[in-house]
């Protein structure tokens, strides 16, 4: 398992992100002071509506903060601009959600393959390289199927593909197992933990679940757009 170094990977200062909505506003995040060491298998939890899928959606580059900083792997996101983000988006992190948010009218490898082909990658070397993710996930009986023809578990594993497939540092998973049964849930969890054990990508899991408590190497708790509580354990 490769050490957590000391450099934060993802460091934030005073992130806040505030939605304006009608004439008042909502509290997303609220000043968060964050430090998070590269190989770490973080798991972000709280009540809903407490910012979970804000902070992910800073640090996945989706969206920026109202104000204070946010850097991932040495890029200052607030201050990125559109083309700067799309690319940090392609080769700095990778994204799993819940409800899966695969093509429907593409086929699996066709799927997994859409960020590496819209990167600029050739062709053959992103076959070759979807390939081995999806042998790693027992998907080969699958490659040309479509979405409709997959089970939920399949589904979330050809999303975890599309993640991996232009090698991100981080990988950000925002209730990845929601749509799950247990038995599928525990598998995404456990391959979410290899990722980060064996082939040391920084992982980060927002989740209602007690899934991945197993495998957390930092524990994050938000409460109303604040990090109230941090450290190895979750208590
Ligand atoms: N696009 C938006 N416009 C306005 N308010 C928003 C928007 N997205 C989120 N919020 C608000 O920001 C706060 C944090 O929401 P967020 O989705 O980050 O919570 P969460 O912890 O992910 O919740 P859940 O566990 O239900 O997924 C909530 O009060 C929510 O209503
Ligand atoms: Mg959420």
């Amino acid at each position: 398992m490769p050490a957590p170094s000391d450099q934060p990977l993802i460091s934030a200062k005073g992130l806040t992100r505030i939605y304006p909505l009608g004439s008042g506003e909502v509290v997303g995040v609220a000043d968060i002071d964050l430090a998070v060491p590269s190989g770490h298998l973080v798991v972000l939890k709280g009540n809903s509506g407490s910012g979970k899928s804000t902070l992910l959606g800073l640090i996945g580059g989706l969206d920026q903060p109202t104000r204070g900083e946010l850097v991932v792997a040495g890029h200052p996101l607030q201050k990125a601009s559109p083309s700067e983000l799309i690319r940090y988006r392609r080769e700095v992190v990778g994204m799993v959600f819940q409800s899966f948010n695969l093509l429907p009218t593409l086929s699996v490898m066709e799927n997994v393959c859409v960020p590496a082909l819209m990167a600029g990658k050739p062709f053959e070397e992103t076959r070759r390289r979807a390939l081995k993710w999806l042998e790693w996930l027992d998907l080969v009986q699958r490659l040309n199927h479509y979405p409709s023809q997959l089970s939920g578990g399949e589904m979330q594993r050809t999303a975890v593909v599309r993640a991996l497939i232009n090698e991100p540092a981080i990988i950000l998973a925002d209730e990845p197992t929601g749509n799950l049964d247990s038995r599928n849930g525990e598998a995404v969890m456990r391959l979410l933990a290899d990722l980060n054990r064996q082939f040391g990508r920084t992982v980060i899991i927002a989740t209602h679940s007690s899934l991945a408590d197993r495998w957390a190497t930092l524990y994050l708790t938000l409460k109303d757009g604040k990090i109230t509580r941090s450290g190895k354990s979750e208590i």
